[in-house]
């Protein structure tokens, strides 16, 4: 393939990338959003194996990698969980950071790179390397960390050490130091390989230092580093799809983590400072009951028929749970079934509801629930009071009044949605166990809630089973 045909095609590719980022968006679109990036991406593979920088030898190796890691990749798609996915986001930012470390070496120890190159150019160069390999190091170590406490492998708790704060800025110095020495004529691998280990450390420390709670913000901060670690990596390899593409994960990531932390009453500089958030990351298991703060009225399948029977309007609250139990299809049959009664059903999705930004909005467009009767939390808060049942199937910390009475929760300025002020609302939980943030919900107790124990596909099969006899 001839440089300018590779030049047309890394442009078509960059197109297909913002109009991809924009079409997912918005739900009606997220689908063509998708077929954007697959098309664009293939494009880019496509204009870069077969470009005027692979040589004809080079060409089986290339080809036997992404054999090796297409299958790999097909097989994690295929096994892994929904639930699982924040996990697997987690550990693929980490390749991502690994390949802008290896890339770093790669190009300082490669002759061909500096071929030619002195002076000013020579010194930007190796700049661009030593970025690289800091920015590529912080995001591998840091979401190896991040996979560990996602998967519970390491505990959510932060990890506070003394002067922590302190540690980091002595960090700073001391790669700032070596860049500097890195720089200067002859200095050779000894800086690179000191940074390397700070900025490991570092990652790790950063991310240690996060709560449980905060977890979903370090997941899109880290999607935004692996953005920066890529653009870095497009820089040293003069590749400029690489520098866009990498742009355009690392600033949608950093608007991700501020929609979250807006989502979750954090600031940005507090999650990163870290420290918040003491509930361990792995979700609870049932039983695991917090302290039960009053009397709670439970309810059976039928009882939450006749409910749903006399309802002229109805809200559905979904959150994590409706996600492991699999209850999507069956919430849409209800749904069906109560529309064609003429009641009027709408869903309320928190931004932070299940275990990754979407992760809701993904299970009922799946599950085919219509889009315009899908809302966002502020679209329906106003309209509670309105509501005459609310069906909150598996989620907890979304629905919890504690967030906005109790200013020692450390849920405490979250936003939720505002259930408790409709005529009733109806719990389907497993047990009193706690959610993500692990802490007690009073939502439970308030006089106008009832409580559906149980899994939740299994009681909505026989919420609709009663409703249909
Ligand atoms: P949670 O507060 O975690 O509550 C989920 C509830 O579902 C649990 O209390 C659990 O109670 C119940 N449950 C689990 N399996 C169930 C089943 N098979 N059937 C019925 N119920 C089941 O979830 P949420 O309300 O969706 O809130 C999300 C939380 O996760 C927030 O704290 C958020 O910050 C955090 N988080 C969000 C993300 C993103 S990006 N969305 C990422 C990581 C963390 P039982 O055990 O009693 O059944």
């Amino acid at each position: 393939m001839s440089a300018s045909l590779a030049t047309v095609s890394y442009i078509g590719a960059t197109i297909l990338f913002i109009l991809s980022l924009g079409g997912l968006s918005n739900q009606e679109t997220s689908l063509r959003g998708n077929l954007y990036g697959m098309i664009g991406m293939t494009l880019a593979v496509l204009a870069t194996v077969f470009g005027p920088q692979v040589t004809a030898a080079g060409l089986p190796w290339i080809i036997a990698a992404m054999l090796v890691g297409g299958a790999i990749g097909l097989y994690a798609a295929r096994t892994v969980q929904m639930t699982q996915m924040p996990e697997l986001v987690a550990l693929m930012h980490s390749m991502v950071g690994l390949a802008a470390m290896l890339v770093g070496f790669a190009t300082y120890v490669d002759p061909e790179a500096t071929k030619g190159v002195v002076g000013a150019a020579k010194s930007i160069h190796e700049m661009e390397i030593y970025i690289g390999i800091l920015i590529g190091a912080v995001t591998f170590s840091g979401s190896i960390v991040a996979f560990g406490k996602l998967s519970g492998r390491i505990g959510g708790n932060p990890l506070l050490l003394p002067g922590r704060h302190w540690l980091n800025l002595v960090g700073l110095l001391v790669v700032i130091y070596f860049g500097r020495a890195f720089l200067q004529e002859g200095s050779g691998m000894t800086p690179l390989i000191v940074m390397t280990v700070i900025a490991l450390l570092f990652g790790i420390h950063m991310v240690m230092a996060i709560g449980g709670a905060d977890m979903p913000v370090v997941v899109s901060m880290l999607n935004s580093y692996s953005g920066w670690a890529a653009a870095a990596t497009g820089f040293m390899l003069s590749n400029d799809l690489l520098i866009v593409t990498g742009a355009l994960v690392g600033s949608s990531g950093a608007i991700l983590s501020y929609i979250m932390c807006k989502a979750m009453a954090r600031s940005f500089i507090s999650v990163i400072a870290g420290g918040f958030g003491t509930a361990s990351a792995a979700p609870k298991p049932a039983g695991d009951a917090a302290q039960p703060a009053g009397e709670v009225v439970p309810v059976n399948a039928t009882e939450t028929a006749e409910l749903l029977r006399e309802a002229k309007s109805v809200v559905i609250v979904p959150g994590y749970g409706m996600a492991v139990a699999q209850a999507q299809h069956t919430v849409y049959e209800i749904t069906k079934f109560l529309r064609e009664k003429g009641v009027n059903v709408r869903f309320g999705i928190h931004p932070v509801a299940g275990r990754m930004p979407g992760h809701m909005n993904v299970l009922l467009a799946e599950a085919k629930v219509p889009y315009d009767i899908v809302f966002e939390m502020d679209e329906l808060n106003d309209d509670f009071p309105k509501t005459d049942v609310v069906m909150v199937i598996g989620a907890n910390d979304i629905v919890n009044p504690g967030a906005q009475d109790d200013p020692t929760s450390p849920i405490a300025g979250m936003p939720v949605l505002e259930v408790w002020k409709a005529k009733t609302s109806i719990v389907m939980k497993r047990s009193m166990a706690s959610g993500y943030a692990g802490v007690d919900n009073p939502l439970f107790y308030k006089e106008n809630n009832r409580m559906l124990f149980g899994d939740a596909k299994k009681m909505l099969d026989e919420v609709l089973t009663v409703l249909r006899a």
